[in-house]
């Protein structure tokens, strides 16, 4: 994909400076080769390492180390090239940042022992660039480096990075993982703090601390969104669902009657009279519970599609899809459950797989995993989009929700919000 057309536009760009040298023709060919198949096979990466270590010309480094870098992408680690040490050596000492940077997370992958001395190093020096420290915890991550879990749990207090760190956790099965999150929960921004809620129901041993904690009172019942609690269900786990239980209320076993569920929230929102909600606190109220799958005028996400072009005028249509969003779901948004081999359980949209990797659209990010760490894909009937959005909310904020996705166009935030 991405890789194919990088070379191809490669070898355009290229093709006035192969005409001067023979040689560099028979190379770029030979590269062409073995590009196509590096994907597939390891055994072609020698020659595209030397080819690096041969050209001085930086865009052409930095095409071949972009398209290692994408064809490998979800590959945890690769056989070291034979030179490589020399070509990692002259990379590092590039004028150039993005090929310092790219070779220097291949080099990782290579085993390289150099490159995660100076990576760990990076991750924590809190003086350096952000985002040169977010790449560095992300080769780290992308290795799976068996101290990151130590590193991450302290980085979940560093505001620069405490995202990441956040989000990676979810993928280490390290019991002191709850406690280090839910310490700086009442710190985090509201991203973040989805972020966190997400990492902790990723598998069963966060899950109960972090139902604990809202069972306590120590996270907010209004923060465990629906599609969290989809997720936290999709657990399989009887103590998790007793707590859902209690504080999130049963979950309706039989179908309601669509009309007459929908007749009730047309009711309620009459009831506000001729301006029944408030467009301001309505997109807070959208921020908080769609924003993160949904565009709508010029915010949110993309897990679902932009909803600015579609039918919001229209009441009945509004109330249907958000009440009722298995009715029709569109293929291209059905939820899978996920299990990897270390009990992670992961719900999203898969949106790519091959041999080597799965790649899963979650409801807050898009997850690149190696095939060989699943255990489990199971499609489901049931949309991205949870049931049970409107469950939690006060009749007033139904009212401010609906009356804003109604809007024909964007309004301010309230004043004080973010
Ligand atoms: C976890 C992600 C997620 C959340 C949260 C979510 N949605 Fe959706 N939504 C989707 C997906 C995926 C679809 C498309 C599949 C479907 O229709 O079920 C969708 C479909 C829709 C549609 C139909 C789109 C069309 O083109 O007609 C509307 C309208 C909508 N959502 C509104 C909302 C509103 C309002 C909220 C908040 C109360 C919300 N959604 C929350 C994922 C989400």
């Amino acid at each position: 994909m991405s890789f194919l057309q990088l070379v191809a536009g490669r070898v355009r760009v290229c093709l006035p400076r192969l005409c001067l040298t023979a040689l560099a023709l028979l190379a770029a060919s030979a590269f062409l080769g073995t590009v196509l198949r590096a994907a597939d096979s390891p055994a072609a990466l020698p020659r595209l390492t030397s080819l690096l270590g041969e050209t001085a010309d930086v865009q052409f480094q930095k095409d071949i180390l972009r398209g290692l870098t994408a064809a490998f992408q979800g590959q945890r680690t690769l056989p070291m090239p034979a030179g490589w040490e020399a070509i990692e050596l002259r990379l590092a000492a590039s004028a150039d940042a993005e090929v310092r940077t790219l070779a220097q997370a291949l080099a990782l992958k290579f085993g390289s022992q150099t490159a995660l001395t100076e990576l760990r190093k990076l991750a924590v020096d809190g003086r350096a660039e952000m985002g040169l420290r977010r790449a560095a915890l992300d080769s780290l991550i992308g290795v799976r480096d068996m101290e990151l879990p130590k590193l991450l749990q302290r980085l979940v207090s560093d505001p620069a990075v405490r995202s990441t760190a956040i989000r990676a956790l979810a993928g280490f099965d390290d019991s002191a993982t709850p406690v280090a999150i839910l310490a700086v929960f009442p710190k985090l921004l509201p991203d973040e703090r989805r972020e966190a809620l997400n990492s902790l129901a990723s598998r069963v041993a966060f899950a109960r601390p972090l139902v604990a904690a809202v069972v306590a009172g120590a996270v907010p019942r209004a923060e465990l969104t629906a599609d969290l609690v989809r997720q936290l269900r999709n657990l399989k786990d009887d103590e998790i669902a007793r707590q859902l239980d209690q504080v999130w209320g049963v979950m309706r076993e039989t179908n309601p009657d669509q009309k007459k569920e929908i007749e009730r929230y047309r009711r309620l929102y009459g009831a506000g009279g001729s301006t029944p909600g408030d467009a301001p606190r309505g997109r807070a109220v959208f921020q908080q519970i769609c924003g993160q799958c949904h565009r709508l005028f010029d915010a949110g996400g993309q897990v679902g599609p932009d909803i600015t072009g579609a039918n919001r005028g229209d009441l009945s249509y509004l109330l249907e899809t958000i009440l009722f969003p298995n009715a029709v779901i569109p293929n291209d948004y059905r939820a899978s459950t996920i299990e990897t081999k270390d009990e992670r359980v992961i719900t999203g949209i898969v949106k790519e797989q091959n041999g080597n990797t799965l790649v899963v659209q979650t409801a807050t990010e898009v997850l690149t995993l190696p095939r060989n760490e699943v255990k489990k894909i199971e499609p489901s009937d049931q949309s991205m989009m949870p049931e049970g959005l409107l469950a939690n909310l006060k009749d007033q904020e139904v009212r401010d929700l609906l009356y804003y996705v109604t809007r024909p166009g964007q309004v301010p935030l309230p004043v004080g919000s973010k």
